[in-house]
């Protein structure tokens, strides 16, 4: 506001940046800045946004006793060493009480001697040496709150050189014993003596006493600027809660007031957390951190991180919820619906083309279903794809809303993408907006903003011009369009609205996506009527904001004549491409198969539906689906997607439904010798839903065949494995093996000669004659004994020489080289012979009964051309 009687300038001190905090007093010449304007204020034009902070702080859970340099060096151990740090979590403050009761004998601010004995430099270099960052507390009144230690009033500027000495990069200047102080002004100060320091220090402006309004002064000063007392670690305020503490829930229902005050880079603080203080049920905690991100509120953890459940972990590291915080369009969630019964629908815009987060939170003590709609939300009628924050799951595709039932105090907190009202060349007030905030009722459409609630504005008027369209706004105020990249130009005349007189001081900002794409000088209600001429050519997100910069009383801000230039036609949309997954391609009867689509992508906008058709007469929709077939045979499986725009592609797999075949088969022989042909029948071998149509045969020694019988014989003696394998009609396979061993035969003695034993005369010669056949072919040899005694000899035959009266035994050992057959004959030598006797005397085991083979048939032939050759000696 400006104050009331003579018209006058901006109550801000001449030369005062608007740089926010965080920046280096180097950024005050940032290559975008717009230079000084005539009110002296610098505009910075150019400026990136900057996501809220997320760090710890010791004052929840440590309060003033529990603040001790061990605790500092292990927490920052935990943050780095427990993923805290890696989720984002990188400020570790030190709230009250690290300070010693006076300042020393040079007046400067110094350490508690026993707390923190190797002093505040030494810590800092601890907490960066780890790849944090140092913050620290500090009083703006004569004292701190609870430590009673020395305040920083009137030292501001010595107070932030010796932090920026030990390194600080974040100062949480709390407001404590400071009544009677002018709030915007003493936060002016720290701003202006952390821009002299000449160090990039973040300033957290912890007025803590909503009566100061810090919303109005916050963003002109600080990064953030709390707007509550303090929280407490329960879900309401419980009865008798002392004036300065509330409950988690009460403190976002204050913020909420607010909300257009939070804008990127600059954020209403609605406290620090309270998740894992054992004071709230986790789903509390959930709620709780999950609506701190839809406020885009800082993320100060306030729980003893060295020993944290897995439930807390899990909670604060949640990299989508997260997300949804530091998301840089930077708006805080407002609310799209109330069914009442404490049944709530809150949303922001995220920075994607038609992206929401949403929360559908459950004040109330039971279980309740809770409906959002997409129009709530400011989706066009559409299908839109829904995703569970903390399950961490695709919910699917959705055509007009989404319902889910939400526990007693839970909150579900979704990523809802659709497609964005598009926005048409013309004037914006004329068209729908995605997200509306304001300080005093809603933001009127052609008319001023009255102050009041809806509808009691007047004519827009800007010094003395009345205009027919355009936004009545009060600061702090926010609307966005979505031109999602097809407009090119943004308009207006802008200023305090004639209604307030001279009074009324604001700043226009423009935000394309995360850039300020304008920022004009401060205005009150005498200021010259600007006019805003700025490019937003491929730009999604059109932010039109207004700033407060010290009360909001009489901050009538006006949009005059708002208009977007945008392509008559927008351009040519790229088709979506459309690609999926599934779990298998051959699958059986009943099996539940999944096929993902999440791999479909659109290269200018975003796919608004996925339908299937699954080939056997079924559909569905969703980004990922389950389907079972019933019956056997090859399906084609069509998923087809449609983008925002409604252009349409198709992708095609085939689904193989079969029960698989079993292979089965026998042999005729599973021992046999070389040589002998086995045959191998796989006829048993069976599919039940259709029929086999190849059978391949490997008979383990490298020869193979093909159908349903093959005979094979075996070259080689050895145990080999016969494997079987069959095809059916739909391209399933089995196998199975057997193992068939092949062995040697033993020679067979066909004929010997003399054929029997007999009696001889002294002095006679016998001439032994033994045929012999190997059915294997091998080479035979012949080991002839004599009365047990070996004679040697390797051929067939052998010449007995009766030399001495009596009995004797002539043997012949026939080999193949593994196995024997021998033959022996009884001989009585007398000076009479006898008629003879004879027998056949196996020597030597062969795994096979003899066969006579054609082979042996031939020897047959030559054993009749042996002449009997017994003759008396000469
Ligand atoms: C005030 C602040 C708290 C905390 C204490 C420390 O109450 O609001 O956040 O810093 O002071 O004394």
């Amino acid at each position: 506001m400006g104050l009331r009687g003579p018209r006058r300038r901006s109550s801000l001190p001449v030369g005062l940046t608007l740089i926010l905090l965080g920046l280096t007093a180097a950024a005050a010449t940032h290559p975008g800045t717009t230079g000084l304007t005539s009110s002296g204020v610098m505009a910075s034009v150019g400026t990136t946004a900057t996501p809220p902070t997320m760090g710890w702080n010791s004052w929840n859970s440590f309060g003033c006793g529990g603040l001790t340099e061990t605790l500092v060096h292990e927490t920052a151990d935990a943050m780095v060493n427990g993923g805290l740090l890696a989720a984002g979590y990188d400020t570790l403050t030190l709230d009250d009480c690290w300070s010693a009761v006076s300042r020393d004998s040079s007046g400067n601010l110094t350490n508690d001697p026993v707390k923190f004995p190797s002093g505040m430099k030494a810590i800092g270099d601890y907490i960066h040496a780890r790849g944090l960052k140092y913050g620290i507390y500090a009083s703006i009144g004569t004292a701190t709150c609870t430590g009673g230690t020395a305040g920083s009033l009137d030292h501001e500027y010595l107070d932030v050189a010796r932090f920026a000495s030990w390194g600080v990069d974040y100062i949480k200047a709390d407001r404590c014993n400071a009544d009677g102080l002018v709030m915007k002004d003493i936060y002016a100060r720290w701003r202006d003596a952390i821009l002299a320091s000449g160090r990039s220090i973040v300033l957290s402006a912890s007025d803590n006493n909503p009566t100061d309004e810090p919303w109005a002064w916050g963003p002109v000063t600080a990064r953030q600027w709390r707007m509550s007392p303090d929280i407490s670690d329960d879900w309401t305020s419980p009865p008798g809660q002392p004036p300065w503490k509330e409950g988690m829930i009460n403190i976002f229902d204050r913020n909420f007031a607010h909300a257009a005050a939070t804008a990127p880079g600059t954020f209403n603080d609605p406290d620090m957390l309270e998740v894992g203080n054992g004071g709230m049920t986790d789903t509390e905690y959930r709620t709780h951190f999950g609506l701190w991100a839809l406020m885009s509120a800082p993320l100060i953890a306030g729980n003893d991180v060295r020993s944290m459940s897995d439930a807390t972990r899990t909670i604060l590291t949640n990299p989508e919820v997260i997300a949804v915080d530091q998301d840089a369009l930077g708006f805080q969630a407002i609310l799209a619906a109330d069914s009442g019964g404490g049944l709530q629908v809150w949303y922001k815009p995220l920075a994607a083309s038609g992206a929401r987060a949403v929360g559908l939170l459950n004040r109330g003590d039971a279980a309740a279903s809770i409906t959002l709609s997409w129009n709530a939300i400011h989706l066009a009628a559409a299908n839109a794809t829904v995703r569970d924050l903390w399950a961490r799951a695709d919910r699917g595709s959705f055509a007009n809303g989404y319902s889910v039932s939400v526990p007693a105090h839970g909150m579900a907190l979704l990523r809802v993408v659709g497609t964005d009202r598009p926005l048409t060349h013309g004037f914006l007030s004329d068209q729908p907006w995605t997200y509306m905030a304001n300080e005093q009722g809603p933001v009127e459409r052609n008319s001023s903003n009255g102050g009041g609630g809806a509808g009691d504005g007047r004519t827009l008027t800007l010094n003395g011009v009345p205009y027919l369209r355009g936004f009545g706004a009060h600061a702090p105020s926010a609307i966005e369009f979505r031109p999602n990249g097809v407009c090119q130009t943004f308009t207006a005349d802008v200023g305090v609205d004639d209604e307030v007189g001279a009074f009324g001081s604001v700043l226009f900002q423009v935000w394309g996506d995360d850039q300020k794409l304008y920022e004009g000088g401060l205005m009150t209600g005498e200021t010259a009527t600007e006019n805003v001429n700025v490019s937003i050519a491929g730009v999604q997100s059109l932010r039109l904001q207004i700033v407060a910069v010290d009360s909001t009383a009489d901050d009538h801000a006006d949009w005059a004549n708002p208009r977007v230039t945008c392509a008559d036609r927008p351009p040519p949309n790229q088709p979506p491409q459309a690609r999926f997954t599934t779990t298998r391609s051959l699958v059986a009867p009943w099996e539940i198969v999944a096929f993902d689509a999440e791999s479909s992508s659109d290269p200018d906008g975003t796919i608004v539906s996925y339908m299937w058709d699954f080939g056997d007469g079924f559909t569905a929709n969703g980004v990922i689906v389950h389907h079972a077939y019933v019956h056997s045979g090859r399906f084609s499986v069509v998923l087809t997607v449609v983008d925002n725009r409604q252009a349409s592609a198709a992708a095609t797999s085939e689904v193989t439904v079969d029960v698989p075949p079993i292979a089965s088969f026998s042999a005729s022989l599973k021992a046999a010798p070389r040589g002998v042909p086995i045959r191998f029948d796989g006829s048993a071998s069976i599919d039940s839903d259709g029929t086999i149509v190849s059978y391949g045969w490997d008979f383990g020694d490298g020869q193979t065949a093909a159908g349903i019988s093959a005979t094979h014989a075996y070259a080689e003696n050895g145990t080999f494995t016969v494997r079987l394998t069959v095809t059916d009609d739909l391209g399933a396979i089995d196998n199975t093996a057997g193992s068939i061993e092949i062995g040697n035969r033993a020679p067979t003695i066909l004929f010997a000669s003399p054929p029997a034993s007999f009696v001889m005369a002294l002095g006679e010669v016998q001439t032994f004659v033994i045929v012999a056949s190997d059915i294997d072919g091998d080479l035979l040899t012949y080991g002839w004994l004599v009365d047990g005694q070996s004679v040697g000899g390797s051929s067939s035959s052998y010449e007995f020489v009766g030399t001495s009266v009596g009995s004797h035994v002539v043997r012949v050992i026939v080999s193949d080289g593994s196995a024997e057959v021998g033959f022996g004959w009884t001989i009585e030598v007398r000076t009479q012979p006898q008629p003879a006797t004879g027998r056949l005397e196996p020597v030597g085991g062969g795994l096979f009964i003899q066969v006579l083979s054609a082979s042996a048939l031939v020897a047959l032939g030559v054993i009749f051309l042996i002449r009997n050759s017994r003759r008396r000696r000469p």
